[in-house]
């Protein structure tokens, strides 16, 4: 969601700060603004549209200096998209960018109309900065600590304050924050992406404290002023790796790195031929103790969770569910200590996942996550974290973050299985080996997608699909379903393919396309079944199938064929391809599939 960038040091800052939310694009975002100081006074720019428009305003200012300044781009919750809503806002002497909700700023604006105070906007940030301008005197750190006594909700606020030129202060609740102090400069944002250009050495601004940045230094106190140490951090990926690297969109990219991503998430957790997380410093009494797990999370987070469950159960016959994460606290969920509740999440910042999370805390389970971003909120909450090393994953749509949760979720059931002993240990060696081969295997399969393009053109006019599949091939069709949705803006459903025929099937007509998983020998025969009844009613059927289907050429109209591979490992496969499906879809279309409309890559509000 919005994105956050703050400079000062001894270099332009209107160039790192349009730098920065160029980096920070990704996260999706409908106008952009920046504040800088210019000698003692704070000049304003903001665009409605792209971070270019607002380049382009920015540009009548090429030639004045300046050192300090915060950048913004906003992804609209209170307000519409205008300029006076985008970011910065100002009030009096406070000058301010923020990324979350202000749930109380209906409350906190009528306080400040009884003091004659009224906003221009219609944000709930314009408020926040109201309520810091009144709270200040002459004493930046005074005030801070005072008004966010009356704010509640979710924040990262960057503050400058126009008679303290050269300084900013930040702060945050729940939405995150990272800075780090170079030669240039000090430097926060709201994610390493927009820092990775200065260093990759950097720490996560501890919620409830404040930091002051000065050109030479970043100090950081609590709310009752005593001086905090940070922890540093350092991300193992560098530039090259937020760039898009010769490919035409980030989506294609990371779709390509899915066999480093694999291999540096799989191979560091087997020794010996079996899964180990002991550098994960994750005890087998975590499994000997439980009697059954909820798998929470959202969007294909909690997709590779619907496969871990199967893979979790099938392996050690302990109950699985899978909880959608912004439903789970209103679930009134049974929890207790020999509960493991497993949270998912690329970003590790998703509002839901970490409420989820936070819910079971609260309640006595125990508690596992998988992400891959180092440092985040739910990594830092949760007992117990098992990274994924997928890099940056910059392209909204969800791809290599997905299969290396996938893997993820295959090494816990495989150690599980070892835990309680319900398979052989010869069983989990092999599984383990064909694990192992996984990066291989998707290489090999990532050179289908000369076949999937033209496959995907034909979908250039269609209104509405729907994805079927039986077992893991209907988890996977909840992923095709949702890759091809949020870049295509083709309307599209996942469907047990067993339950389409009691209601759904009445939507199958001439051409309609339905696209069929059917990887699963134990459910073939019943899957050509489902098949032939969407046929039968006109749907233009696209099957993707294992190596070895026999599959009669009347049955669809293309048929894309799997590598050899055992059916407990072909999610990998067909992934793949619903993941080229869904992007060259978007391309026949024409469409942006890096950040398309409406959606925020990390969306940090519930
Ligand atoms: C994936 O393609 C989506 N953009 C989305 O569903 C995403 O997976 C979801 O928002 C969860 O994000 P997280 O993994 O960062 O928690």
């Amino acid at each position: 969601m919005c994105g956050i960038i703050g400079f000062t040091g001894n270099i332009d800052a209107k160039e790192v700060l349009l730098q920065g939310l160029k980096a920070l694009e990704y996260r999706g975002y409908d106008s952009a603004g920046i504040s800088f100081f210019t000698d003692d006074k704070i000049t304003t720019v903001k665009a409605v549209g792209k971070v270019s428009d607002l380049e382009g305003k920015a540009a009548l200012f090429s030639n004045t200096s300046t050192k300090c300044g915060i950048g913004h781009t906003r992804w609209a919750t209170h307000g519409g998209v205008t300029e006076t809503n985008c970011h910065p806002h100002k009030s009096g002497r406070v000058t301010l960018i923020h990324n979350g909700i202000i749930e109380n700023y209906k409350e906190l604006a009528e306080e400040l109309a009884e003091k004659g105070k009224q906003p221009i906007s219609q944000t709930d940030t314009e408020i926040a900065a109201m309520v810091i301008d009144d709270c200040y005197k002459s004493n930046p750190l005074k005030a801070i600590r005072k008004a966010v006594k009356k704010l509640q909700g979710a924040y990262a606020f960057l503050i400058m304050f126009e008679d303290h030129p050269g300084s900013i202060y930040a702060i945050r609740n729940g939405s995150p924050l990272v800075a780090t102090a170079t030669k240039e400069g000090s430097v926060i944002a709201s994610d390493m992406v927009a820092l990775i250009k200065y260093s990759k050495d950097y720490f996560v601004l501890p919620e409830h404290h404040i930091a002051q940045l000065t050109s030479k230094s970043i100090k950081i106190t609590d709310l009752d002023q005593n001086e905090v140490e940070p922890d540093m951090l350092h991300v193992n990926w560098d530039m090259a790796a937020a760039r898009k690297g010769g490919y035409d969109y980030f989506m294609l990219k990371e779709i390509h790195e899915q066999p480093e991503a694999l291999r540096n998430t799989i191979s560091p957790r087997i020794k010996n031929n079996m899964p180990d997380f002991a550098a994960d410093a994750i005890p087998d009494s975590l499994f000997s103790d439980l009697n059954r797990i909820i798998i929470t999370a959202c969007g294909t987070a909690m997709h590779a969770g619907l496969i871990g469950k199967n893979m979790i159960e099938t392996l050690t016959r302990v109950p699985v569910s899978v909880d959608i994460a912004s439903e789970f606290r209103y679930q009134n969920p049974i929890l207790d200590k020999r509960t493991l509740v497993i949270t998912i999440s690329q970003s590790g910042e998703t509002a839901d996942t970490l409420a989820a999370l936070r819910l079971a805390r609260e309640n006595g389970a125990r508690t596992l996550s998988i992400v891959n971003v180092k440092g985040s909120s739910i990594a830092r909450e949760s007992e117990y974290v098992l990274y994924t090393h997928a890099g940056p994953e910059i392209a909204v749509a969800s791809t290599k973050a997905y299969t290396v949760q996938l893997a993820v979720m295959y090494l816990i059931a495989f150690r599980f299985a070892f835990v309680k002993g319900t398979i052989s240990n010869n069983e989990i060696v092999k599984l383990t080996k064909e694990l192992e081969k996984i990066p291989g295997f998707v290489n090999e399969i990532l050179s289908c997608d000369t076949s999937i393009e033209p496959i995907s053109k034909k979908l250039l006019k269609t209104e509405s699909l729907f994805f079927i599949g039986r077992g893991l091939d209907y988890a996977l069709s909840c992923e095709g379903s949702i890759k091809l949705k949020e870049v295509s803006y083709i309307h599209s459903e996942a469907y047990a393919a067993g339950e389409l025929k009691h209601g759904t099937i009445s939507l199958i007509t001439d051409n309609v396309p339905v696209i069929a998983l059917a990887t699963q020998e134990n459910v073939f025969a019943k899957m050509i079944s489902n098949i032939r009844e969407v046929r039968s009613r006109g749907a233009m059927v696209i099957m993707i199938a294992g190596a070895d289907a026999q599959v009669d050429a009347s049955l669809c109209d293309h048929l894309i064929t799997l590598p050899p591979i055992d059916d407990a490992f072909a999610p990998f496969g067909a992934a793949i391809i619903l993941q080229y499906i869904a992007y060259y879809t978007a391309i026949a279309r024409g469409l942006n599939v890096d950040q398309p409309r409406n959606l925020a890559k990390s969306v940090t509000v519930e």
